[in-house]
């Protein structure tokens, strides 16, 4: 739990927030004073997350420093585009706090992955992020507002997994284009930074075949899979200014697995 309004000037713009990580992101920001602008595919979900908030959960806007939802393809450079917009024309700045939730999976062994499963994970999982970080730098810069943005990859694209090519490549790339941000944004008072969870207990990984669950919780130190609260922790300093001098970093919340 926040122990602190660490955030209450933030205003933090999350994606997949409907679900998971996501949600647990949005309610762990707002605990600690954060407006949320909840964006997901599921425009339903967002709601139910900024209700969850205690926001009125509109798709239209919120009445001053209220918690707003918001519907977006993070796929599409016109979306986030109109994203950006949405909020920037909702809350009359752009979002000083950014964190990259959406993602999907499509497993399959790479000896059988089709091209279809290939585009459809990098287009959510890198090229969404590519298009949200970029979409909510140039908001920043051009404002001269200072940020912080913080981007899910994943352990899995450190160390790779089996019937995840496709995933564990956007989860790699999500790295290298965080710490390249981080790099030319820096000069800006933008930081950048990537939280790479293990297992985590969400929508995600209940589709993962208990068996295979067991197995890999028999290999995590911990002894036990990550809640997204444990995720979100880590999210909420990495949004605050207790790490003002962090950029670039990728912090592992694994419960010890690979490290
Ligand atoms: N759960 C885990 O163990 C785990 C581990 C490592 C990394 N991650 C990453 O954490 C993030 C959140 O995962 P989760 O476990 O909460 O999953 P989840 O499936 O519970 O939530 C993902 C959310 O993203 C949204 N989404 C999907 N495609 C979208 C799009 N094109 N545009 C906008 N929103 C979209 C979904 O509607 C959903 O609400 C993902 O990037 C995932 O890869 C999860």
């Amino acid at each position: 739990m926040a122990s602190q309004l660490r955030l209450r000037f933030a205003l933090a713009l999350v994606t997949g927030a409907g679900s998971g990580i996501g949600r647990a992101v949005g309610v762990r920001l707002a605990a600690e004073g954060a407006t949320v602008a909840a964006c997901d595919l599921d425009g339903a979900a967002a709601r139910e997350t900024v209700r969850l908030l205690g926001g009125p959960g509109s798709d239209e806007g919120a009445p001053r420093g209220a918690h707003a939802a918001f519907q977006a393809d993070v796929s599409e450079a016109g979306a986030v585009r109109r994203l950006l917009d949405q909020v920037q024309a909702c809350f009359s700045r752009p979002p000083s706090v950014v964190v990259s939730c959406a993602g999907i999976t499509r497993d399959e062994f790479l000896l059988h992955m089709s091209e279809d499963d290939w585009d459809k994970v990098i287009a959510v999982n890198l090229k969404g992020i590519f298009l949200v970080t970029q979409a909510a730098a140039q908001a920043l810069v051009s404002s001269g507002c200072p940020g912080s943005i913080i981007n899910i990859s994943s352990i899995v694209g450190k160390v790779g997994n089996v019937g995840q090519t496709n995933y564990a490549a956007s989860k790699a790339g999500v790295v290298g284009l965080t710490q390249t941000a981080a790099r030319e944004l820096g000069r800006h008072g933008i930081r950048c930074n990537s939280v790479l969870p293990g297992f985590i207990k969400t929508p995600m990984t209940q589709k993962v075949p208990q068996k295979v669950l067991d197995k890999v919780t028999g290999m995590i130190p911990m002894g036990h899979m990550g809640d997204p609260e444990d995720v979100a922790d880590v999210v909420a300093f990495l949004a605050s200014e207790d790490s003002g001098y962090i950029t670039g970093a990728s912090v592992e919340v694994t419960g010890g697995l690979f490290m």
